[in-house]
């Protein structure tokens, strides 16, 4: 099926009219060319018949009518039996047994598994979509749609596709206030001021965007339990989320608090051994599933960052997940318990101490003895959702016990909807880990040791924001990660283009483009933070976003480093460090344990070496340090340029937003590569062999300027601003100004300044008195003070300057927004853009 180019034309001409809010995600359906809409109007028929009327049957056929009116132009007819006409027929295969023997097809199908076929009965022609359940359905209507939407054949079908793992889940750390705890896409869709939402619409969009990938399960509350959830108002509150999602075969779960049979049960303990613990816990699912018969089960964490959990009674692990899950059991519910359970008050001093040992050293000696139902939740690394792990040990652990890999989609960690970061590479190093016995995903499904259950669950990265994402692009996180649950040997090329093109029509340079801007960013955003395996080096003990190298050391979180004068990294080798590397199959600790094998990705991650060891391609830690935040900035900056390259062929509503995103992500990757090169300078003494850090051609500190109200003001960490030190405005109003003395010519200036999220400080910026631009800062970054997060670009392109020309930069503070500057820098315009 070939696009004419009149086509193009025409698809370019009706993407600029039509501004997209975003909200429709991947399912938007849009009209296909002429050419191609003509070709498949030729094939799909015109009338849709479902044999029966399940809730997800239904939405399967409404869906198939949404989809080929919005891409075809063509409605429908709906028909209750299978006409004598083509038709396209819904069914399961109890349904086609029953009501369409004549289609003769075989009977054998997995649950969710669905097949898409033609088939000729009495010289007619048939599209069946047929599946084991109701569920499938959908998941095969889908798949339907999304090949038309791609342009792939719909004409000869005959295609059956299984689901790798029974478990596909969503997790929404949701907050019944309506925040969500580490969520960035805008408020709960489920949750306000302590109540289900009145208005639960959106739960039924999301169901759909779900199904549409094949998820079939979410958890509606934060894993940081709110007892109050299990409390009795909240069943029917519970029951009206569910019955939203019912229509998209996505059942509901709740997490749960281990202390609750205390707490809201009014037990004097919570102690799982105690036969009134157990008791309660079984009257409470009683009654949840009185109201919600088909409930996916609860989340636990317990023991885990000052939840709790069975230690209280010195109980263990399994004693906690099986109480709770012989509640659950005869409703056929799953207990998801989270192996995140690690000591947060570690002592720092002593270096055999490790925060990545935990999960293995909690959960391996628990092996078996953990009920059928209960699946052991294990993050896909053994620290917390980091820029790069290596896969869990606990993975190739549990021979005996179910278990699930989860994995962060919202971007925690990876720049909080404000970068992009495409993850479905990064989870795929995972995924496909060699564990010795089996492939992670392997294992995490359940094929290796043949568990009943087991597969992938997402920390889920929506909300409120009418595009779902607060960005348009972390949209692709989300769909990624249920393409990966559903089939996770999908390339990480093939996810990126589906997604480019679903998302933003099928132009080549466009979806060319895109992807390949996707596909790079995880690397570099790592270039850019923490690469090596140092890990983030984000805040973590404040908000996990702007830099802060030091904020892991000397604390008892354990994500430390520790780089020190000398070097870096932690040792976790058998033969000096902390063992965590014995926790592997042999073949796998092998491989770490030895510097001669272990990758250079994770080196600081499993060793500690000084500065001037010499990684495999012969280049020393340091200047591997220095170069990749210089590659890592200089992609970011190229993201821009990429991005405008596609002027005229999105809408321009998104194509505004993303370029703003982009633009912002540049000023970022800046402040980072600047942060923590100069932090690993002064640490090690050792200069950058290509003398760039350090040396910034063209920048002119503010705290050199002239300054009228300003002060110096020394920023914490010192690594966030250049030179250490900003200027802020305690007055009214401030200026700072300084002269030009370079070549004349045509320039690019660069603000850097500090966007708090505590007011709306303006800016104005002067070139012999002439205002050349002026500028609010009222973003809401996730941090009040002058630090790494706040610190913002502001680029001005196409200035002329003249030697003798006195640029001045005038601020307006508002609220606690200081109006604080860090430099300006002065570069020749760039020619690309000229
Ligand atoms: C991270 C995250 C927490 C979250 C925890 C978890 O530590 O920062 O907000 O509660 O993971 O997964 O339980």
């Amino acid at each position: 099926m070939r696009r004419t180019a009149s086509g193009v034309v025409m698809l370019l001409a009706g993407a600029a009219l039509h501004a997209e809010t975003g909200a429709e995600a991947w399912l938007r359906y849009a009209a296909l060319d002429d050419g191609t809409a003509r070709a498949y109007r030729a094939i799909v028929p015109a009338v849709v018949t479902a044999l029966s009327d399940e809730p997800e049957v239904a939405s399967a056929r409404d869906e198939l009518i949404r989809g080929v009116r919005g891409m075809l132009g063509r409605t429908l007819r709906t028909e209750r039996r299978v006409p004598a006409e083509s038709a396209i027929v819904l069914g399961t295969v109890t349904g086609f047994a029953k009501t369409a023997p004549q289609f003769a097809l075989p009977g054998n199908l997995q649950a969710d598994a669905y097949t898409l076929k033609t088939v000729m009965v009495n010289g007619v022609r048939y599209t069946v979509i047929m599946s084991s359940n109701a569920r499938g359905v959908l998941y095969g209507t889908f798949a339907f749609l999304r090949k038309i939407a791609l342009g792939e054949p719909v004409t000869d079908l005959d295609e059956g596709q299984a689901p790798y793992a029974p478990v596909r889940w969503v997790n929404q750390w949701d907050n019944l206030d309506g925040s969500i705890e580490r969520g960035y896409g805008g408020r709960s869709i489920f949750w306000e001021n302590g109540h289900a939402r009145a208005d639960l619409s959106r739960v039924g969009d999301y169901g759909r965007l779900l199904a549409s990938l094949g998820i079939n399960g979410c958890s509606i509350s934060n894993v940081n339990a709110d007892p109050r959830l299990l409390g009795d108002d909240f069943v029917p509150q519970i029951a009206r989320i569910a019955a939203a999602f019912r229509p998209w075969g996505v059942r509901v779960a709740v997490s749960v608090d281990f202390g609750s049979p205390k707490t809201l049960g009014g037990l004097d303990t919570f102690d799982p051994l105690d036969p009134r613990v157990a008791g309660w816990w079984k009257s409470k699912v009683d009654e949840l599933y009185r109201a919600v018969p088909d409930l996916g089960g609860f989340v636990l964490k317990a023991d885990s960052e000052g939840r709790v959990g069975p230690s209280t009674y010195s109980r263990t692990h399994a004693d906690a997940a099986n109480v709770v899950a012989r509640a659950l059991q005869p409703h056929g519910g799953i207990l998801f318990y989270r192996g995140f359970v690690y000591d947060h008050h570690m002592d720092w001093r002593n270096p055999k101490n490790d925060r990545a040992r935990a999960a293995y050293d909690n959960f391996k000696p628990l092996d078996g003895r953990f009920d059928d139902n209960v699946v052991i939740q294990i993050k896909n690394g053994p620290i917390d959702f980091q820029v790069r792990e290596p896969a869990s040990p606990l993975f190739a652990a549990l021979e005996k016990t179910n278990q699930a890999a989860e994995l962060q989609i919202t971007q925690e960690y990876m720049g909080q909807s404000r970068f992009l970061v495409f993850l479905p590479p990064m989870w795929k190093e995972t995924l496909d880990f060699d564990m010795g016995s089996g492939s992670v995903k392997a294992l995490a499904a359940g094929k290796t040791f043949h568990r009943p259950l087991g597969g992938f669950v997402g920390v889920a990265n929506i909300g409120l924001d009418e595009n779902w994402t607060a960005n348009h692009l972390s949209q692709a996180n989300l769909y990624g990660f249920g393409r990966l649950a559903w089939d996770p040997d999908l390339s990480s090329q093939r996810i990126a283009e589906e997604w480019t093109r679903l998302t933003f029509g099928a132009d080549r340079k466009m979806i060319d483009t895109i992807t390949g801007l996707l596909l790079k960013s995880w690397r570099t955003y790592e270039d850019y933070t923490g690469p090596l395996g140092l890990q983030g080096l984000t805040d973590i003990v404040g908000n996990h976003y702007g830099v802060s190298v030091e904020a892991s050391e000397g604390n008892g979180w354990g994500q430390w480093h520790r780089a020190d004068e000398k070097g870096a990294g932690m040792d976790r080798t058998v033969a000096t460090g902390t063992g965590f590397i014995g926790q592997y199959p042999p073949a796998a600790a092998r491989m770490f344990e030895s510097l001669e094998t272990c990758p250079d990705d994770l080196v600081l991650f499993m060793h500690h070496v000084p500065y001037t060891y010499k990684l495999h391609n012969g280049k020393t830690v340091i200047q591997t340090i220095y170069d990749l935040h210089y590659r890592g900035e200089e992609a970011a900056e190229n993201y821009v340029r990429e991005w405008k390259s596609l002027t005229g062929r999105i809408d321009e509503r998104r194509y505004g937003e993303v370029l703003a995103q982009l633009e912002y992500q540049a000023g970022q990757a800046e402040v980072w590569r600047d942060a923590v090169n100069n932090w690993f300078f002064r640490e090690s003494g050792i200069p950058d062999e290509q003398g760039r850090v350090g040396h910034h051609p063209g920048r002119i500190e503010a705290e050199a300027m002239t300054l009228e109200g300003y002060a110096a003001t020394p920023v914490t960490p010192w690594e966030a601003a250049s030179g250490g030190t900003a200027v802020s405005c305690p007055q009214s109003r401030c200026s700072a100004s300084f002269r030009y003395d370079g070549a004349p010519g045509w320039y690019t200036l660069r603000v850097q300044y500090f966007d708090q999220n505590n007011g709306a400080a303006q800016y104005r910026l002067r070139v012999t008195n002439q205002v050349v631009d002026e500028w609010t800062a009222a973003d809401h970054v996730p941090s009040s003070k002058i630090d790494g997060s706040t610190s913002t670009r502001r680029e001005i392109s196409g200035i002329a300057l003249r030697p003798g020309d006195e640029i001045q930069i005038e601020g307006v503070p508002d609220g606690g927004e200081s109006a604080a500057l860090d430099y300006v820098e002065i570069q020749p315009n760039d020619p690309n853009s000229e």
